[in-house]
């Protein structure tokens, strides 16, 4: 989330030259040191490298290959790909989406998120279900994935900072999710909520900026709309705590902020809810926020995406390229894109 605030990295993931940076890595390449989309400005301090610093890298390497492969013990249910969702670009590589990420509730430093996700807990996990439905209730992650279909979906995700990946999501169609808990006809929206753990995620030590637990709302039709997905995995694994584990919603045709990581909460409601970044920004993040090129950011354009890993850029299209699915959502109002 590109904010108007001093960033953290601003003050220390930023300090080597793009030069020194690209002759560190020819450095590590030759030293046979495989650091994938690593920043690891803190270990890459000065440009004399010692065998305990190349030592120390190959540990940072370890660590994330394991941030990748999650031993959580949450329940992971594989399902086949689904071939009506089709990619117009190659799918990013696993590492450079696993190194660069939003999940504020750690850090705003985006190649900071993997390491320090770790400390969070993800196993047992439960998600409360409330408001407008046949019968609140807690129920438990494990649960929902056992009994509930899972397929794999490749998408295109859309930051609302410019950047974005393709990468092939596990989950449940949250349609299936909404038939089995069934909302009432009160319900014409839903609000999700994260966790507020601050002993597990520095990001949300008291004093920090924000108005914690991070917050999202879908309209009901989005919310049934086939395109919304409540995700577990992603690579064909269990999702890495940097990508929301163990459970997060995935709504490829709005800017990625819409897509709530690590949910503790799923309730149906009769009015429109608050967001997190529209109450901390209104001006900037709206609730519908799809994602359309002709509607710049007030601070920057939409109309290209640069794409991680290769740096490429592109047309950004009208609805993420998802028009077909979410369009008649949204036709005649200011929100179509
Ligand atoms: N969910 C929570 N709880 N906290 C966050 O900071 N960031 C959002 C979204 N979901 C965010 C979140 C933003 S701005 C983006 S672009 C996507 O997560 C990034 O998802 P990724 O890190 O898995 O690529």
């Amino acid at each position: 989330m590109n904010i108007h605030k001093r960033r953290i990295w601003d003050a220390d993931g930023r300090c080597t030259s793009e030069q020194a940076y690209v002759s560190r890595r020819r450095f590590l390449g030759n030293a046979g040191v495989a650091v994938g989309g690593l920043t690891l400005s803190g270990v890459l301090g000065c440009d004399q490298k010692s065998s305990a610093e190349v030592a120390r890298l190959a540990s940072a390497e370890k660590a994330l290959e394991a941030s990748m492969n999650p031993q959580s013990g949450n329940a992971f249910v594989r399902g086949e790909r689904n071939p009506r969702y089709t990619l117009d670009r190659p799918l990013t590589g696993e590492k450079a989406a696993a190194t660069y990420n939003n999940f504020y509730e750690f850090t705003m430093s985006k190649h900071g998120v993997w390491r320090l996700a770790q400390s969070l807990k993800t196993h047992p996990w439960t998600i409360e279900l409330a408001g407008e439905v046949k019968q609140p209730r807690t129920l438990d992650f494990d649960e929902i994935v056992k009994k509930l279909p899972s397929e794999e979906r490749l998408y295109r995700l859309r930051c609302v900072e410019a950047w974005s990946m393709a990468v092939p999501w596990m989950g449940i169609p949250f349609k299936a999710f909404m038939d089995w808990v069934e909302p009432t006809s009160h319900a014409k929206y839903v609000r999700f909520v994260t966790f507020n753990r601050p002993k597990e995620a520095v990001g949300q030590a008291p004093g920090t900026a924000w108005n914690w637990p991070y917050f999202e709302g879908l309209t009901i039709a989005e919310a049934a709309n086939e395109l919304t997905l409540l995700a577990t995995g992603i690579y064909g694994h269990a999702l890495p705590k940097q990508h929301g584990a163990p459970v997060r919603m995935v709504l490829p045709w709005k800017y990625g902020y819409k897509s709530i990581k690590s949910l503790v909460k799923i309730e149906f409601v009769r009015e429109k809810p608050h967001t997190f970044w529209n109450d901390a920004v209104p001006a900037e993040y709206g609730f519908y926020a799809n994602v359309n090129p002709k509607k710049p950011h007030p601070r920057w354009s939409q109309a290209t995406e640069r794409m991680l890993e290769t740096s490429g850029k592109r047309p950004t299209l009208p609805y993420n390229g998802y028009g077909e699915f979410v369009h008649d959502l949204y036709k005649g109002t200011p929100e179509a894109a």
